[in-house]
């Protein structure tokens, strides 16, 4: 039987995932989206042309890969649809994609609650893309969800009056404006006519899929510290894109999970709120957002920026089993002449190295950092590690000594193929 391999975020998301997946997924036999929905951004290069996903697995674009969207996704199928109507446009068939039958479907009553909800923080507000995922996985754990089988099923007319009835008023008592039974139940109709030939039973597809020792990829979405259990709280997303939601939102058993590579930058960034120890709120901050792009994909925002913060990375190792890590924008943080690494917490005076995610505990720790030195050039043409400049090989030595994982892949520019892989 062959292993599952799983690609995630370390940080807050946006690590570059993509980069990672892109060059494992050439020799995947089936990709698999396990967690989160259309909150998830990653942009994709392929043949000079840009595509800007949310929910399909990057895996698609590799001829005879399966794509698979499992159970523990939130499906917005209007996304899905637009998404598969970009490939079909641009010559990419998704014939061989598959949505779980039992993967949840976001409807416009989400988004809109989504929306309210924040509004209702007033100060506190999370940040959250507005794409209705916490709201929708609020439903599957309360057991009223609309699952991919119900959308295709004889009941979905009466599942979708019941759910978007109790929603309007919860609406009308806030004076948020309602949505439409009449018009959401026509467009789901259509939505489900065109996801139907792709609905399946994808956790007895990917089973048989391991038996017969095929290749397959889960391909993360957020990261870690975002994890619903295990990031932030309640500055986090509404899933577990840690190791636990690849096997919950698959089906794949612990067991037959085998590398666990974690991605993260050579710096940090985080969207939306939340504790942040390592942000530089100033022109360095600001300098790190322009020489890396750092701005979102599904909202668009200047994402916060910071430098890599190894408490929270060792912290982020043990709780994966990450069995090695990629690097990306190795080449940015080479563009400052100087740049810090940091490598312990420094909490009301006392020294530590124990990441807490508790919010309290973050708020009151400033970094205790190391120096580096920049300036490394144009790296995009190593191929191999040796051929680094001095400075880069130490701030990588540095990384794997603190965290105890080899780096397996180092980012060394923003084309495809500028990566090293060790
Ligand atoms: P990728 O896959 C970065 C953040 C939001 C917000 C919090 C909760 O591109 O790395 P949600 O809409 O999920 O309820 O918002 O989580 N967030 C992300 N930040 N990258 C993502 O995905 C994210 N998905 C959610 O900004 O702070
Ligand atoms: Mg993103």
């Amino acid at each position: 039987m062959s292993k599952a391999q799983v690609v995630l975020g370390t940080f807050y998301g946006d690590e570059g995932k993509g980069k990672i997946i892109d060059y494992l997924s050439k020799d995947a036999d089936i990709a698999v989206r396990c967690t989160g929905g259309s909150n998830a951004g990653h942009s994709i290069e392929v043949d000079g042309k840009k595509f800007a996903f949310h929910l399909i697995p990057s895996g698609i674009f590799n001829k005879g890969t399966l794509a698979i969207i499992g159970n523990g996704v939130v499906v917005d199928p209007k996304v899905l649809i637009e998404e598969m109507n970009e490939l079909e446009e641009n010559g990419i068939s998704t014939e061989n994609l598959y949505i779980s039958e039992k993967a949840h479907i976001v409807f416009p009553y989400h988004c809109e609650m989504d929306k309210l909800l924040e509004e209702n923080r007033g100060n506190n507000k999370i940040g959250t893309t507005a794409r209705g995922i916490g709201p929708a996985y609020c439903d599957k754990f309360e057991r009223c969800g609309i699952r991919a089988e119900d959308l295709i099923s004889d009941n979905f007319e009466g599942l979708l009056t019941v759910n978007l009835n109790n929603k309007n008023k919860i609406f009308e008592m806030y004076g948020h404006p309602t949505v439409d039974l009449k018009q959401t139940l026509a467009d789901y109709k259509k939505y489900a006519e065109i996801l139907k030939p792709h609905i399946t039973d994808t956790i007895t597809l990917l089973h048989k899929a391991l038996e017969s020792d095929k290749k397959i990829l889960c391909e993360g979405a957020q990261a870690s510290l975002l994890d619903i259990d295990f990031g932030s709280y309640p500055f986090v997303t509404s899933s577990n894109p840690s190791i636990g939601g690849f096997c919950t939102g698959s089906g794949i058993s612990a067991k037959d999970i085998g590398e666990v590579y974690g991605v993260l930058k050579a710096y940090s960034s985080r969207v939306g709120s939340g504790p942040y120890v390592t942000e530089q709120n100033n022109e360095i901050g600001d300098r790190i957002r322009e020489l890396g792009h750092e701005y979102g994909v599904t909202t668009k925002r200047p994402r916060r920026c910071g430098w890599l913060d190894l408490v929270a990375l060792k912290y982020v190792v043990r709780l994966n089993g990450i069995t090695g890590l990629a690097i990306n924008h190795v080449d940015t943080i080479g563009k400052l002449d100087k740049f810090k690494l940091c490598v312990a917490y420094n909490h009301n005076g006392e020294i530590t190295t124990d990441f807490s995610t508790n919010v309290n505990f973050l708020n009151n720790c400033t970094a205790v950092y190391e120096d580096f030195d920049g300036n490394f050039g144009d790296i995009s043409k190593c191929k191999t590690r040796a051929e680094l400049p001095e400075n880069a090989k130490k701030y990588l030595a540095r990384i794997e000594e603190f965290v105890g994982v080899p780096i397996k892949f180092i980012g060394t520019g923003a084309g495809r193929e500028a990566m090293i892989v060790e």
